[in-house]
């Protein structure tokens, strides 16, 4: 039987795709203001375990510090920029805790996609809190957070924490899909690379009620092709582009 899936069919990555820097508040307000209900971002934790937006785990892409972010506190990490590599205007951008984060999506009923992102060696730790801070932020919201990870120790750590969460299993090439874990994750969906999926593939995920999200997707012929072969949302940087193209696919 289908899980509950009220998640609209386009949701903007990293916040704000690439109109703003990735993972910021900034990002997530432009989101909004670009009629977005749902947004999607990477979570991990800092040294003294604050769980905090970055997608990668070193620091120099995104911010103005240096090395493992793992290795920093709070503390730390607070204090760097985060939106200057981007361009000039978003200069003292700085990363978000992710608290911050779901109080501000849930003001304006932006719809939450957290991509459990472990630094390395930290897979179960991280699946445990920020699915236990999940449950908390959003405890009693009209619509709950799809949690989603690469990681299958982070999120069947979450799923022990907040079993009630719904899950989705992050994997790169679809035709490599271990279906055996996605089965013990009970998940409700699976996200993976668009370049690697196939209708079949899709349909067989649909027999067993499982929903087909696609990343990341900037090609408005190809969204309409995925669209067209089943999928059940996907993941953009083209805010603006396809928010014209698919203006019900927003919300
Ligand atoms: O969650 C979908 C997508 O964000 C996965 O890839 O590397 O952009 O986090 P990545
Ligand atoms: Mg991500």
């Amino acid at each position: 039987m289908n899980k509950p899936w009220p998640y609209p069919k386009l949701v903007a990555h990293r916040g704000g795709g690439t109109l703003a820097p990735e993972n910021t508040i900034a990002a997530f307000k432009l989101g909004q203001e670009l009629g977005y209900l749902a947004a999607e971002f990477d979570v991990k934790l800092s040294r003294d375990g604050v769980a905090m937006l970055l997608h990668d785990s070193t620091l120099e892409r995104t911010t103005s510090g240096k090395g493992d972010a793992a290795k920093l506190d709070w503390r730390d990490l607070a204090a760097l920029d985060a939106g200057a590599w981007h361009s000039a205007p978003f200069k003292d951008e700085r990363i978000p805790r992710f608290d911050e984060v779901a109080r501000l999506l849930q003001s304006k009923k932006t719809i939450a996609h957290v991509e459990i992102k472990p630094s390395p060696g930290r897979e179960k730790e991280t699946g445990l809190h920020v699915a236990a801070l999940a449950a908390e932020l959003w405890k009693g919201a009209p619509v709950a957070p799809l949690l989603s990870s690469f990681s299958f120790e982070a999120l069947s750590s979450a799923q022990v924490m907040a079993p009630e969460l719904p899950r989705g299993w992050l994997t790169k090439q679809i035709g490599e899909l271990d279906w055996t874990r996605l089965e013990a994750l009970d998940a409700t969906s699976v996200h993976t690379n668009h370049e690697y999926l196939e209708r079949a593939l899709i349909d067989r995920l649909h027999e067993l009620g499982i929903r087909v999200m696609a990343y990341t997707v900037n090609d408005v012929a190809r969204a309409k092709d995925l669209f067209a072969m089943g999928v059940d949302g996907m993941f953009t940087d083209n805010l603006r582009e396809f928010a014209q193209a698919f203006p019900d696919a927003v919300r």
